[in-house]
């Protein structure tokens, strides 16, 4: 009897918790922006693990700073002091542009509640924090609160108390204003949402309400932050460079792949969170935090800021010339392609944004959708421009192959 062993598929099927619609692929290995999958076959990702892989699969500057890394010290707590945490730390508070605090965590939801204790602890007493329809904030209790999507609620029961998406206009957030808001939170560019940017203007007249009312303005720069536009701060690409938010999330590109989140928050507001407030056990660890300053010493060493505003124009409007796009928006390698509904074919179903993503693996690129009529492009931010060719050279192929639908 032969013994066969059973494929990934089938251990997924009967191991793993069913909560991802994943693609039938079993990536095995990467090298920049190719991935290949268990038989070999080659992709172009233009995934970047959903906006993380800042600086490619296998980059030998993070491999290295992971190996030293590990053969130092991977994982010490925070009862001490290490000096990857202390380095990355200082990096972050340049990046945001003025004097504050930073805390370590370990993805973007963990680090967004932490700004949801830092809105109550500021607040005293007040406790509500206003977000946009649209927004993705995470799948905590807490940041399925937040976000402005109806469908990550549903059957979580009760949301926890205090938040309140609204759509985003300026009159609409003044509105929801009232005593017990103590915060308002928005991504600068939404991303989960479509790559909807909000303007310079929203984000000026966001600042200035926060002032009036006390409150506290937080970006969640998970996936618009940390270069991914091509500017280290999303909020500096949509030309709000003059805003100063009080506190700011990251994740996702920030530690390259390693799993790191942060935030970072500003004077006065830097100790409000005290001793024994808030904490976790692995956040920031000295590995981490050696593999986020690996990421951001090859994105200053390589200009990696300026390819990714080089290569998202050119991808941006090689996109415009595509059958069936009928938008091409985002900042940088934050690209979001809006595209006209097309016939299904034989034993298609879902979302046309699904139905493409599935016919472009076919085809070699790899893409992620975001809501029914959106793929996202988010290549890391070191691909080359031949690759961007390729990418727009497959899409259009696929493209020019679908059928549209009136
Ligand atoms: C803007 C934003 N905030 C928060 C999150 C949640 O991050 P994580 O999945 O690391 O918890 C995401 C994830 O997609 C995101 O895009």
């Amino acid at each position: 009897m032969p013994n066969e062993q059973p494929s990934t598929a089938e251990l997924y099927a009967r191991h793993v918790v069913p909560t991802y619609g994943r693609f039938p692929l079993c990536l095995a290995r990467g090298k920049g922006a190719r991935v290949w999958d268990e038989d070999g076959r080659e992709y172009l990702d233009f995934t970047s693990g959903i906006a993380v892989n800042a600086i490619g699969h296998a980059h030998p500057a993070l491999q290295k700073a992971i190996a030293e890394q590990a053969g130092e010290l991977v994982h010490t707590s925070n009862l001490f002091l290490t000096r990857p945490q202390a380095l990355l730390a200082a990096r972050l508070e340049k990046m945001a542009g003025a004097r504050g605090k930073v805390f370590f965590c370990n993805s973007g939801a963990e680090a967004n509640e932490g700004l949801y204790k830092l809105a109550r602890k500021h607040g005293g007493g007040r406790h509500g924090i206003i977000t946009l329809d649209g927004s993705f904030h995470g799948r905590t209790l807490g940041g399925i609160a937040a976000t402005g999507q109806s469908k990550v609620k549903l059957g979580f029961g009760p949301p926890v108390d205090g938040f309140v998406n609204v759509p985003p206009r300026i009159e609409c957030v003044a509105n929801a204003v009232n005593g017990s808001t103590a915060a308002i939170l928005v991504e600068p560019i939404q991303g989960e949402g479509g790559v909807r940017p909000l303007t310079a203007g929203f984000l000026r007249a966001l600042r200035k309400l926060c002032d009036a009312h006390g409150l506290l303005l937080f970006f969640d720069e998970v996936q618009c932050g940390l270069g991914r536009t091509g500017d280290w701060c999303g909020w500096h690409a949509s030309g709000a460079d003059d805003v100063v938010p009080d506190a700011v999330s990251w994740a996702k590109g920030i530690g390259g792949g390693f799993p790191l989140g942060a935030f970072w928050v500003r004077e006065p507001y830097a100790d409000l969170l005290g001793p024994g407030t808030h904490g976790t056990t692995y956040g920031g660890s000295p590995l981490a935090c050696a593999a986020a300053n690996a990421v951001f010493d090859t994105i200053e060493a390589d200009n990696l800021l300026a390819n990714a505003r080089e290569r998202g124009e050119q991808l941006r409007e090689g996109a415009k010339t595509l059958p069936l796009v009928r938008e091409a928006r985002g900042a940088g390698l934050l690209i979001g392609l809006e595209i006209g509904d097309f016939a299904p074919g034989q034993e298609e179903t879902g979302t046309a944004a699904l139905r493409l993503t599935l016919r472009l693996i076919k085809a070699g690129l790899l893409v992620v959708p975001a809501g029914e009529q959106v793929i996202r492009l988010l290549p890391p931010l070191n691909v080359a421009a031949a690759e961007c060719d390729e990418a727009l050279r497959i899409l259009r192929e696929v493209l020019a192959a679908a059928k549209p639908l009136p």
